[in-house]
């Protein structure tokens, strides 16, 4: 049957159990982390490597970091793994990131199944060569009883494609009469998605330093704490998700409010209206 990549059979150690108790002490975990795995190609290029060896390295860390967001019982890892616009980048590339997608698939079946971990893809998944689709619509269907971690991958998909595609659903209910434009609300539209059976991510990682969102998740990504690191995505492991879960939980996540409405205290009413007063009545 399939087997892993790894030789090793794999086993927490007892130190990590440790280091993952201490971050649920700490305080709340994210439900759904999102991740944009950059960096690949610089990575390999450093090393004087070809590009497909950075994403065969890159597995590696999303092997390590689906393990960990598994083992601190986190619901959602959702990775950018092909963007619409990564079809522009050379054939050999591509088909190499595919090749290497089929096999990745087929080696981390059976520890999906023993983990209970659910696989799931958004984006244009009919665009992937038919090899591509077979394994990843067989991986999703074997392990769609599954109720641990759901890992989403993004495959050919880009967030406007996705809100273009919402758009057009949503137009299509309104010409034959099942809704009316009035009723249109953020709801339809995020039931429209393809991300309508998850919840919004609550962190977004983002290695190899870039600040930009690159088309993922638009909508979703909404109220998201973003951690942004310089290490390449092949360097990047559990210990670096951790370091991204702390950022996180040392975050004040408003949600449009002020601090003291969240933490249920105020200013002394007397002393904001003296302040303001003050203000409207200068000249
Ligand atoms: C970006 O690095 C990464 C990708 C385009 C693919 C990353 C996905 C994986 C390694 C996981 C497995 C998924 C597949 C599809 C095999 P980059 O090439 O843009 O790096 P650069 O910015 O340094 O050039």
């Amino acid at each position: 049957m399939r087997r892993f990549l790894s030789s090793e059979p794999y086993q927490q150690t007892q130190d990590d159990k440790r280091v993952q108790q201490e971050l649920r002490a700490r305080g709340k975990l994210p439900r759904h982390v999102a991740v944009i795995m950059d960096g690949n190609g610089r990575w390999a290029e450093e090393r004087g490597l070809p590009r497909a060896a950075g994403h065969q390295a890159g597995i590696a860390s999303l092997r390590d970091v689906t393990r960990a967001a598994r083992e601190l019982g986190l619901g959602f890892l959702t990775v950018y793994a092909f963007s619409t616009e990564n079809w522009k980048r050379p054939k050999r590339e591509v088909s190499m990131l595919f090749r290497l997608l089929v096999k990745m698939l087929r080696d981390e079946l059976r520890e999906m199944l023993e983990n209970g971990v659910r696989l799931n893809a958004i984006g244009q998944l009919t665009s992937l060569p038919k090899l591509v689709q077979q394994e990843l619509f067989d991986s999703i269907e074997r392990t769609s009883q599954n109720k641990g971690l759901t890992l989403t991958l993004a495959l050919s998909y880009s967030g406007r494609w996705d809100l273009v595609r919402a758009m057009q659903a949503i137009a299509l209910d309104v010409r034959s009469g099942k809704i009316s434009p009035e009723d249109i609300s953020e709801e339809t539209v995020r039931a429209a998605l393809t991300t309508a059976t998850i919840p919004e991510p609550d962190l977004l990682v983002r290695t190899s330093g870039e600040m930009r969102l690159s088309n993922f998740l638009l909508w979703e990504l909404a109220y998201a704490e973003i951690h942004v690191t310089k290490t390449f995505w092949p360097d990047f492991r559990r210990e670096h998700l951790y370091d991204a879960i702390r950022d996180y939980q040392s975050r004040e996540r408003r949600f449009g409010l002020t601090g003291e409405q969240l933490r249920g205290t105020v200013t002394t009413p007397g002393t904001e209206k003296t302040f303001i007063e003050k203000f409207l009545s200068s000249k």
